[in-house]
């Protein structure tokens, strides 16, 4: 029997997991090796040094250490705003009048507003281990960039960030942050990289997207004195350092005698929702338990519910080495919908691979929805959801009704990754009715999808 479970769990600053837990460990099959683009042939790990820090490449290759521990320096971070609260939405399901029980992890509790720090600590301070001169990275909306600064300040090392311009228009305010912790920002495409200016050259309008901001921090990094690139999403290291979330999730809810029957996740290059159920598909694939996974993803912006599973460029200018995902195709731009950190073509290798060997689920939702779902959660949780976040919430909301209607009284999960502060322009157009629900047709699908790479042998 359950125990009463209290509005918000907060674990102690010892109960912080020691160790990451790498999911890649337990996949009996393991996602698709990364290709060099010159050769078609798996990359290894020395072949990322140019791009990644060391130990990040260790992370990056490693499908077989099941925990890797997290250095103390980065542990003492994380205590500045973990562990997160497990949140009991009580008043949304009576609100819902729902015979389930909504839990959700909240990320939001820090100033970059969401689950990124996770993941920017770790890797901000291998790189100050290792002795770069500094990192270059892309932001969409903005939250990655914000962690990332913040870690870097920490770590005393320089950061330059390249920010989707349609979120750099959106958001001064997020440029102003990140300023404040010492980075410095450019909207993309750019005009400063040779990636930027083809981009421009081909549409001098172009709002960007989180594959073209790749191309020009990757190209920054490896054309830089000593700096290398840091990715905030879709890398199998990235997932591993997010994992923190569930495996805090799984704890917060084995003391209170609970287990997830559906755990939902926003989806944008997958790493909240890889972290988010790490330890619940850790379970599932060693037929422990079978709770449902599920991935909720912008219908503008469908990679796992309309892409292909393909070899594609993790960039739109092509210069990273290609993953095996579902993929809109790299030169997909996506309509600039508010939700800007789930504006990427492609999902993680490793969600991928779940999805595609049917241990996870995905749906697609269109942005007034998610919208008037962030409403009524604000209305009743009392949090400011973002509107990446709102994605997942329209996903547990659902679920509850589907609980009702069926007199089921299911326990849900799902990640409340960060809050809205920065996204009232969003929420203003809501409230004037002025949000587009944009969805593509397949044929425009079809253009950037066709033009996926062709490898020798490994795709015709
Ligand atoms: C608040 C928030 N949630 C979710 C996401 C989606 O990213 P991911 O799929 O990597 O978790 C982002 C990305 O910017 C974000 O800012």
């Amino acid at each position: 029997m359950a125990k009463k479970a209290p509005h918000r769990l907060y674990l102690t600053e010892d109960q912080i997991p020691a160790a990451w837990y790498n999911l890649r460990a337990d996949m009996k099959e393991k996602p698709e090796p990364m290709l060099n683009p010159a050769t078609g042939k798996p990359v290894s790990e020395e072949d990322l040094y140019p791009v990644f820090c060391k130990e990040l490449a260790h992370q990056e290759m490693d499908n077989d250490t099941q925990y890797i521990e997290i250095p103390p320096e980065v542990l003492e971070m994380y205590k500045n705003y973990r562990p997160s609260p497990l949140c009991r939405a009580y008043n949304l399901e009576k609100a819902l009048d729902t015979p389930a029980k909504i839990y959700y992890k909240f990320e939001g509790n820090n100033t970059s507003g969401s689950h990124k720090l996770n993941s920017a600590i770790p890797q901000a301070y291998y790189a100050k281990k290792q002795g770069l001169n500094g990192v270059t990275t892309e932001t969409g909306a903005g939250q990655w960039g914000t962690a990332l600064s913040e870690a870097c300040c920490y770590f005393g090392l320089p950061l330059e960030v390249f920010m989707v311009k349609a979120s750099y228009n959106q958001k001064p305010f997020r440029k102003a942050i990140m300023q404040t912790f010492g980075a410095s920002v450019v909207a993309s495409p750019s005009n400063t990289t040779n990636a930027g200016r083809a981009i421009l050259a081909d549409n001098p309008d172009n709002p960007g997207s989180l594959g073209c901001a790749i191309s020009e921090a990757v190209e920054r990094a490896v054309s830089g004195d000593n700096v290398k690139y840091v990715l905030g999403s879709v890398l199998n290291q990235v997932l591993l350092h997010q994992s923190i979330v569930g495996l805090e999730s799984a704890k917060a809810m084995e003391l209170l005698d609970e287990y997830p029957d559906v755990v939902v996740g926003c989806a944008g290059g997958g790493s909240n929702l890889g972290g988010l159920i790490a330890p619940f598909a850790k379970d599932k694939l060693q037929g422990k338990t079978n709770p449902r996974l599920v991935a909720i993803e912008p219908a503008s912006c469908p990679s796992l519910t309309r892409g292909r599973y393909a070899y594609d460029f993790c960039d739109t200018g092509k210069i990273t080495p290609m993953a095996k995902m579902y993929t809109l195709g790299c030169t997909f731009t996506p309509s600039p919908i508010h939700a800007g950190g789930l504006r990427y073509h492609g999902m993680a290798p490793i969600l991928s691979k779940l999805y595609h060997d049917g241990y996870m689920e995905a749906k697609a939702v269109v942005q007034t929805n998610v919208f008037e779902a962030a409403t009524l959660f604000a209305k009743y949780e009392s949090i400011l959801p973002a509107p990446e976040s709102a994605h997942a919430i329209l996903g547990a909301i659902e679920e509850a009704k589907r609980c009702k209607e069926e007199g089921r009284s299911e326990t849900i999960l799902f990640g409340l990754t960060g809050t809205g502060f920065f996204d009232m322009l969003a929420y203003e157009n809501y409230q004037a009715g002025n949000l587009n629900d944009y969805i593509p047709t397949d044929e425009e699908l079809a253009v950037s999808m066709d033009r996926l790479p062709k490898i020798p042998v490994v795709q015709e």
